[in-house]
């Protein structure tokens, strides 16, 4: 049967690429996005679009009747750069919109929640090298914070009310097709787009900081095979580990520099660098791929083809 579905936060950067690429599957008006705001035109004006701010359950409760909702995906939350600037505004966000999306399950007015989580869990104290699905967590950021006990109340709400929700621990997202906002892995996206203008890069991490990353079109096409996926076959119900690549900013302006030889970078940490630190390196994924099928596609070569490529087209047009 075909999902009718609502994503909250669609105008974002990964909730416009689950919108197009479903919207592709499922059908147009099968697909209804919404945001606070009209944030990203393109995607408002391609199909139907809502007005909600993702903390009021009555105006997500009128969509969801109005448009038959029965799957929500809840990509809005406030990343973890922008959360050290306003600790409130980014727990009430992002602790509010999933209440809202869990208690509208729990009393059956939708049946699947897709609810991303974030590497953020993971803290000071977590092993950083091939960080296991079970492990010490302990958040030192707002958003990771948020994050970790997100996780804890799905799969409460999973034990206790049987709600059907899903979730994966997103790694750094690289894309071409949407400016980044707010967060510590974003030094990966804004490295290309100066490299396209020929500009040197400034990155506010330092040269050797590995974080585990991956390119858009993996993490849209997890999201849809974990939401597909047989409800049997899953063991995790707080969030999947979800990996592809593990790189630094040094060895992104190498593979950049096979394509510009001239490109240049140079190192001003700021407090990024701080979170990034307690991030993991590298993230064992073994239980999604076991569980779910899970298969990355793109490595930094493909990406870094990828990007310049088609950033470079964006400029030509
Ligand atoms: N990309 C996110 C951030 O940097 C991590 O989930 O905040």
């Amino acid at each position: 049967m075909t999902p009718k579905v609502l994503i909250i936060g669609a105008c974002g950067q990964i909730g416009s690429e689950l919108a197009y690429k479903l919207r592709a599957q499922h059908g147009i008006d099968n697909v209804i996005a919404s945001d606070i705001n009209e944030g990203n035109l393109e995607l408002v004006n391609s199909g139907p679009f809502e007005i909600i701010d993702a903390k009021d359950l009555e105006a997500l409760k009128i969509c969801v009747a109005k448009h038959n909702i029965d799957t929500i995906y809840l990509m809005a939350a406030m990343l973890s750069a922008t959360g050290e600037k306003f600790p409130e505004i980014a727990w009430d966000l992002n602790m509010n919109s999933l209440f809202n999306v869990l208690n509208l399950a729990k009393d059956k007015f939708i049946n699947k929640i897709f609810w991303p989580s974030s590497i953020a869990v993971f803290g000071p104290s977590t092993p950083t090298v091939n960080t296991p699905q079970h492990t010490i967590m302990e958040p030192t950021t707002v958003y990771g914070i948020t994050k970790q006990v997100g996780e804890r109340w799905c799969e409460y709400y999973h034990e206790k009310y049987g709600v059907d929700v899903r979730s994966i621990r997103y790694p750094g997202v690289i894309t071409w097709k949407t400016l980044p906002g707010g967060g510590t892995t974003d030094y990966a996206i804004d490295i290309f787009h100066k490299a396209i203008a020929n500009e040197n890069f400034e990155c506010f991490l330092d040269e050797d900081t590995e974080l585990p990353m991956m390119f858009m079109e993996d993490a849209v096409a997890a999201t849809i095979n974990l939401m597909e996926a047989n409800a049997d076959t899953l063991t995790i119900r707080s969030s999947y580990n979800l990996a592809a690549v593990s790189f630094t900013p040094k060895q992104v302006a190498d593979a950049i520099r096979n394509h510009f030889p001239d490109f240049t970078i140079t190192y001003k940490p700021d407090f990024r660098q701080e979170i990034a630190n307690t991030w993991p390196k590298s993230i064992d994924d073994s239980q999604a791929r076991i569980d779910w099928n899970w298969n990355h596609s793109y490595d930094l070569k493909q990406m870094t083809s990828e990007m310049l490529t088609q950033l470079g087209k964006q400029t030509v047009s």
